[in-house]
């Protein structure tokens, strides 16, 4: 017999219209859709043409109309300054109509950009909802980037203001965020009117005459403002995300199939019910912040938490069971990382067991592979589900789970389940023909994708039929390779591309290239990841050095590293690099960066039929071997 999943993942396919227009019934919306999926111009599909809405109105003033103002929006907890604060639903509303206020009065109005360079402090979401409420389209940079990042996105989406916070705090360093925006508006070309600043006390910045505005100041003279309805295919935000160039990709997210999506997915995917908790302990500049710690949770009318610390160190490795306990938390959502953080530190789970964590139900992981080790070990010791799941900053929310609030299927390690409703996940081989289960090939989604993904990306339909449409017709192709078994259980293995990911972070290793290929000792260089035990991957560098270049090798590896930093920002994690007289390449040129890898996390390889001078491979091996490295 057909279970619900069965059920709603062949009814989403069969017939897309019904499906997702039943599930936009719990959406409020100012004008009713004319059609659930316009197809008229494909591969651009659009979800809900014609319908109007406003996503912070979904978001925080419905939920007060409803009679449940006095129910907690935000749990902020930041173990690293000491801070507990609730706010209720009623004033999340209040502060988040004064923002757009504040915002109004520099000038942004609808379909304006606004970049949002801030802490996990609970003044991001409101930033990010007062955006919504407007109609004006926010871009969220994660803080770990530096100048140089900020200013590229300075560039593409071309913000009228900037939402700063003077301070970051990461465990025992403040960061002055101000001087970076500082620095990333001199070296952008394009320029926002203002700058909207929330000082923190931790370091507070000195403020720019005539451009920079003092956020309490500003808040306290500003009128609260209404929310504005946009069509429910207006862009709703832009978050960047790493291509295999140091021009990153601006994934584009509308209004209505996005708050329709997400919405759905709270009980569908996690089984949340309105009024309990929920936590995805990430970061808001990450996707899995956008949808799972800002938009989803509080469209469902949950309590969100804003938790500003890590797994470990902040004091210690049972900070995440401290939280679970203290507000009653039924779920939660990270990545692998952390749970490898937490059981390095603690792997009887000493820390774990002090805590009552009975009301606990599921554990959802997503992000990166979710290694058998970590999952066996947290569902040992929280003896509740562990649920891997599968997305992407494009999809928005996951393209593989286990559709708990539909089904519990058995968990099978190593695999995020199956294809959520919505999603009709194929394996094209080679010949881009299907391949039958269990055999490796691209992992690809048949258009149209479900609604809550990317339209296209910011002021570029070219590069997105080019990234993600032309190269399997009528399929979106998601850059991870794997497979699907008999059971339709999917098994996401690796990236096809340049991508690698470090402690659940997205990075490109062409960017970090770009840089490397700037120092002026450095004729050439690759960048591959390594398997780290804890983080998943690490970039490791190769530099070969120009003729001649008689300098100490220490020296100018120090200078990679510390450019790297200095340009990408200290999330690139770009610690090590070494330098080597040659790098493996095709007849045709190709650097062979995969075998590169290979050789450095000790697997079995395939000599490439390719390979312009096989002599050189013993070299690379003798290399790594000499950083601990390779067999
Ligand atoms: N602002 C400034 N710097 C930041 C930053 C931020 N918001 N976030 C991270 N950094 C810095 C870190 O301090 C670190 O600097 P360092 O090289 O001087 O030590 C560097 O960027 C690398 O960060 P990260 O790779 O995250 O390493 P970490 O040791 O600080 O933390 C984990 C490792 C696993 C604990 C952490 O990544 C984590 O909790 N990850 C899981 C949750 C998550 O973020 N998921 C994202 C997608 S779901
Ligand atoms: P991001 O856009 O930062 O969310 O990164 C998306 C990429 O992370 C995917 O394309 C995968 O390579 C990887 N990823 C995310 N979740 C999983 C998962 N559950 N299993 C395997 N890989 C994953």
């Amino acid at each position: 017999m057909a279970n619900a999943y069965d059920e709603a993942h062949s009814l989403s396919l069969r017939d897309p219209a019904a499906f997702w227009g039943k599930a936009a019934e719990d959406i409020h919306w100012v004008k009713r859709w004319d059609k659930v999926l316009d197809d008229s111009n494909p591969p651009f599909y659009r979800w809900f043409a014609g319908g109007e809405l406003n996503t912070c109105y979904n978001c925080v003033d419905r939920h007060v109309e409803a009679g449940h103002g006095e129910r907690t929006a935000i749990i902020y907890d930041s173990p690293i300054t000491g801070t507990k604060r609730q706010i209720s639903y009623a004033e999340l509303k209040q502060k988040v109509a004064s923002f757009a206020g504040v915002l109004a009065d520099q000038g942004v109005t609808k379909g304006d950009r606004v970049i949002v360079y801030m802490p996990m402090v609970p003044e991001a979401l409101v930033a990010m909802l007062a955006c919504a409420r407007l109609g004006a389209v926010h871009s969220v940079v994660f803080g770990g980037f530096a100048a140089h990042e900020l200013a590229t996105r300075i560039n593409d989406a071309q913000p009228r203001v900037i939402v700063a916070a003077s301070c970051g705090l990461e465990p025992g360093r403040v960061i002055a965020y101000k001087p970076l925006l500082d620095q990333a508006i001199q070296m952008a070309s394009h320029k926002p009117e203002k700058c909207v600043i929330l000082q923190r006390e931790q370091k507070t910045a000195e403020l720019i005459p005539g451009r920079d505005v003092d956020w309490a100041e500003a808040v306290s003279n500003a009128r609260p403002h209404d929310c504005v309805p946009v069509l429910a295919t207006d862009p709703l935000y832009i978050l960047y995300t790493s291509g295999t160039t140091g021009q990153p990709k601006g994934v584009v997210r509308d209004n209505g199939g996005h708050a329709v999506a997400l919405k759905w997915t709270m009980k569908g995917i996690y089984n949340v019910e309105p009024g309990e908790p929920y936590w995805a302990a990430s970061d808001v500049g990450w996707v899995v912040g956008h949808s799972y710690i800002c938009y989803a949770p509080l469209l469902h009318g949950c309590a969100t938490v804003v938790f500003e610390g890590k797994p470990v160190g902040t004091p210690d490795a049972g900070t995440f069971w401290r939280i679970i306990n203290e507000y009653r938390i039924p779920v939660l959502f990270t990545a692998p990382t952390a749970f490898r953080a937490i059981k390095k530190e603690d792997p009887n789970g000493e820390f774990l067991h002090k805590y009552d964590l009975s009301h606990f139900r599921t554990l959802f992981l997503a992000g990166e592979r979710a290694d058998p080790n970590t999952i066996t070990w947290a569902q040992s010791h929280l003896q509740v589900p562990v649920i891997d799941h599968w997305w992407q900053t494009e999809t928005g929310w996951a393209i593989a789970a286990n559709c708990i609030g539909l089904h519990e299927f058995p968990v099978k390690l190593g695999s995020p389940t199956k294809a959520a409703p919505g999603w009709d996940v194929q394996t094209l081989g080679e010949d881009k023909q299907p391949v039958p289960p269990g055999q490796i090939g691209a992992l690809v989604c048949k258009l149209p994708l479900p609604p809550g993904t990317l339209p296209t990306l910011w002021n570029a339909d070219d590069r997105f039929r080019q990234a993600y449409l032309d190269e399997y017709p009528g399929y979106y192709k998601t850059g991870d390779a794997g497979f699907v078994d008999e059971e339709g259980y999917v098994y996401v293995m690796t990236r096809t591309d340049d991508i690698i990911n470090v402690a659940g972070h997205r990075l490109s290793t062409g960017a970090m290239e770009e840089v490397l290929s700037n120092h002026p000792d450095v004729a050439e260089c690759a960048v591959i990841g390594v398997h780290d035990d804890m983080k998943g991957q690490m970039p490791l560098g190769f530099l070969v050095l120009k003729a001649g270049v008689g300098r100490s090798h220490e020296e100018i590896v120090a200078e990679a590293v510390k450019m790297v930093r200095d340009i990408i920002g200290p999330v690139a994690a770009f610690k090590k690099a070494l330098v080597v007289p040659r790098l493996p390449k095709t007849r045709s040129g190709k650097i062979l960066r995969g075998t590169m890898q290979k050789i450095a996390d000790h697997e079995e390889f395939k000599m490439p039929a390719t390979i312009d001078d096989p002599d050189i491979l013993p070299e690379i091996e003798e290399a790594l071997h000499e950083i601990g490295l390779a067999r």
